[in-house]
């Protein structure tokens, strides 16, 4: 048994994904050798409930120059962010000179909308590929990773902040603790501290496995996130559910005291305890249905090639190299993946090497069958990709079990 990286309890592993490789490693063809791997697995905690990767892969390995997801490619989350930062604008940014911050502002998804409004606000991004489309948008951005000592840096600079948002970031950072402690310092009093993430009831509602990758280290519930707050001098003041990529809570968090915590808080805990959320028995529970999606999933691509069907994956998903990884899909089962970001493509997929194509190559020559990788964009995919469809073309789904549409 390890500790538990937020309270130093027991941690019981639960399932075992085996090697895996950066899931935002593409591959340029001479770049196959040496390739990293790491052991991905994932546990549970018996004191704080925390569920979190077993191994940790060293965040320069993962956040750099060559990073490779731009947050803006999806319309829905461009909404989705649009309507966050106008939310903000009218509710905590009201007061005299507010300043808002963004914890892994990527390029700009969420702050552009603030900034076009001359508010004051930061974003910390550490992968220059993406902050520089930022800085290019007119949002202010340091090139950095968060922790204690930037947040001492930032108060220097720009004083504390009404309000440090996050987004499908603060479960990618393992140092949470020095995260906590620079918002101590970053923090008006009555300031707040906003973050979403992939929730851990969607992940075992929809059987979404693949949502654990190197990236993300940490599988929040209210109960978890609670727990990690107090233990913080903060409280969990209020929690909200949205659909996007698959399911996510957004969080916020005040001082001890500072602000009344909603009746949501204690539904949403009453109702993670109700149906054992983090129990070993749920867990485990997940993970058969895991591997019965593992099985399901090779059974049913075997067959479409013993059957001369052609097969693509549409998008190049982080998620989606645990899928292949722990299937061992290789190009003799998946042609090749689609995917709209150049900097994907004409690469290979990490470990699993499968080509990254255009979106043309995938609407000149369409294949029988798309395996649906961004399952979490498919009603903006499935919208764009109507003709696929009328012309026969089908949808595998693997979550959350295996099923063509
Ligand atoms: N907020 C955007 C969104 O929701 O679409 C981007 C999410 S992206 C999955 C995660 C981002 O967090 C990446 O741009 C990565 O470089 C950044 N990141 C990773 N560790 C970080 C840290 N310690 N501080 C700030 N950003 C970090
Ligand atoms: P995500 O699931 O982590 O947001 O990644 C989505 C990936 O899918 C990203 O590489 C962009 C790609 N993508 C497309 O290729 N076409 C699309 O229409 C959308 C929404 C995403
Ligand atoms: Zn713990």
């Amino acid at each position: 048994m390890t500790d538990c990286r937020m309270c130093g309890g027991g941690l019981t592993e639960f399932y075992d994904f085996g090697r895996q490789p950066l899931s935002d490693a593409f591959l340029k063809p001479d770049q196959l050798e040496g390739e990293f791997f790491f052991r991905l697995a994932v546990g549970v905690c018996d004191q704080c409930t925390m569920c979190q990767l077993m191994e940790e892969v060293p965040r320069d390995k993962m956040f750099n120059e060559d990073y490779p997801y731009f947050s803006s490619g999806s319309s829905v989350m461009r909404k989705h962010f649009e309507l966050t930062a106008t939310n903000f604008l009218e509710t905590e940014l009201t007061g005299d000179d507010p300043f808002i911050l963004d914890i892994g502002s990527n390029d700009g998804i969420m702050l552009k909308t603030i900034a076009d409004a001359g508010v004051r606000h930061l974003g910390v991004e550490p992968s220059r590929s993406v902050a520089e489309v930022a800085s290019a948008k007119g949002v202010r951005v340091r090139n950095e990773f968060f922790e204690e000592s930037s947040a001492i840096d930032i108060v220097r600079e720009d004083g504390q902040a009404d309000v440090v948002f996050s987004a499908n970031t603060i479960c990618h950072i393992p140092y949470l603790d020095s995260v906590f402690r620079g918002l101590d310092a970053l923090l008006k009093p009555n300031g707040i501290f906003v973050f979403e993430d992939p929730y851990l009831g969607d992940i075992v509602d929809r059987t979404s496995f693949d949502q654990i990758y190197d990236e993300h280290y940490y599988f929040f519930t209210a109960r978890s996130v609670r727990a990690m707050a107090r233990s913080f001098g903060f409280d969990l003041v209020d929690v909200e559910r949205f659909p996007v990529h698959g399911g996510e809570v957004r969080y916020t968090v005040a001082r001890q005291g500072a602000r009344t915590p909603s009746a949501a808080v204690a539904e949403m805990i009453a109702e993670e305890d109700a149906k054992g959320l983090s129990t070993l028995e749920t867990l485990r529970g997940f993970g058969d249905k895991v591997s019965k999606i593992r099985t399901d999933l090779v059974a049913l691509l075997e067959k479409l090639r013993a059957e001369g069907k052609t097969v693509v994956a549409y998008g190049a998903t982080a998620k989606s190299a645990t899928v292949a990884n722990f299937c061992d899909l290789g190009p003799e089962l998946v042609s090749f993946v689609t995917d709209t970001t150049p900097a994907k493509q004409n690469r290979l997929t990490p470990g699993s090497h499968i080509p990254v194509r255009t979106p043309e190559a995938f609407t000149d020559s369409p294949p029988d069958y798309a395996l649906l990788f961004a399952w979490n964009h498919a009603e903006e995919i499935m919208a764009k990709e109507k003709a696929f469809r009328e012309a026969g073309g089908k949808w595998i789904l693997y979550v959350p079990e295996v099923h063509i549409v």
